[in-house]
């Protein structure tokens, strides 16, 4: 029975507006993704590694974690998260029995938000997620007219890693269609009546998606941080 670690690497970065996809893009002098995969592993809780890579830099990825990682499988990923988690876990070996899927680009999630979400996986979730409180009023608007506003009481925002019993994960996976736009792993279980469950994020899991989130990132690697 072993865990894995399946580490979306291959987004563009759109957002961010780099030179270069996104977890290659350096932070206090090393890509996002080794700062991610760092702290995975010092949960010591991940057996096994795959990092899906964006098209053409499987060999730079691969050199780029020799040190942080002392065996990392590296394919290369797809046109959306969707497809480059299914390749991720079609490269995973037959006996693995649960698998986190966790973003590159959250690069600075803690340690223990992998030990608390396989715990939950183990303890029989099919299904969990790390999750933070909704700091702003969040309405539903359409045709720049607001709908309704939700009741911020009952919502969460939610991180990665998300964890899954293996064969629930490959299943859904499998039988999604390829290239739709899933953001989330979890929300594909939900879709099919899997009961997904919750534990407490980090305010350190955020994800690094604009300019701003990598001030911010910075700032929480300098010395003067709180
Ligand atoms: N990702 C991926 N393959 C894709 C798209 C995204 O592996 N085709 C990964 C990203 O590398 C990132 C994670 O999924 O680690 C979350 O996606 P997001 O933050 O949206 O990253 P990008 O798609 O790279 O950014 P943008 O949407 O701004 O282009
Ligand atoms: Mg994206």
């Amino acid at each position: 029975m072993r865990t894995a670690l399946v580490v979306p690497a291959a987004g563009r970065g759109d957002r961010l507006g780099a030179s270069r996809p996104k977890a290659l893009v350096p932070l206090a002098g090393e890509p996002l993704l080794v700062h991610a995969l760092r702290r995975a592993t010092a949960s010591d809780v991940v057996d096994v590694v795959v990092v899906v890579a964006p098209l053409g830099a499987c060999d730079e990825v691969r050199s780029l974690l020799s040190p942080v990682v002392a065996d990392v499988l590296v394919v290369t990923g797809g046109a959306e998260r969707q497809d480059s988690v299914r390749a991720g876990l079609r490269a995973l070996p037959e006996d693995v029995d649960v698998v986190l899927v966790h973003d590159a680009a959250r690069c600075l999630t803690p340690p223990d938000v992998f030990t608390s979400v396989v715990a939950a996986v183990r303890a029989g979730a099919a299904g969990v997620v790390p999750v933070v409180p909704v700091s702003d009023t969040v309405k539903r608007v359409a045709d720049r007219t607001v709908l309704e506003t939700l009741d911020r009481s009952e919502l969460v925002a939610v991180q990665t890693p998300q964890g899954f019993a293996a064969d629930v994960l490959r299943a859904v996976h499998e039988a999604a269609v390829p290239g739709a736009a899933a953001t989330d792993d979890a929300g594909m279980l939900e879709a099919l009546g899997h009961t997904v469950r919750t534990v407490p994020g980090d305010e350190r899991a955020f994800k690094v998606t604009r300019p701003l989130d990598l001030l911010l990132a910075q700032a929480l690697l300098s010395p003067e941080a709180p």
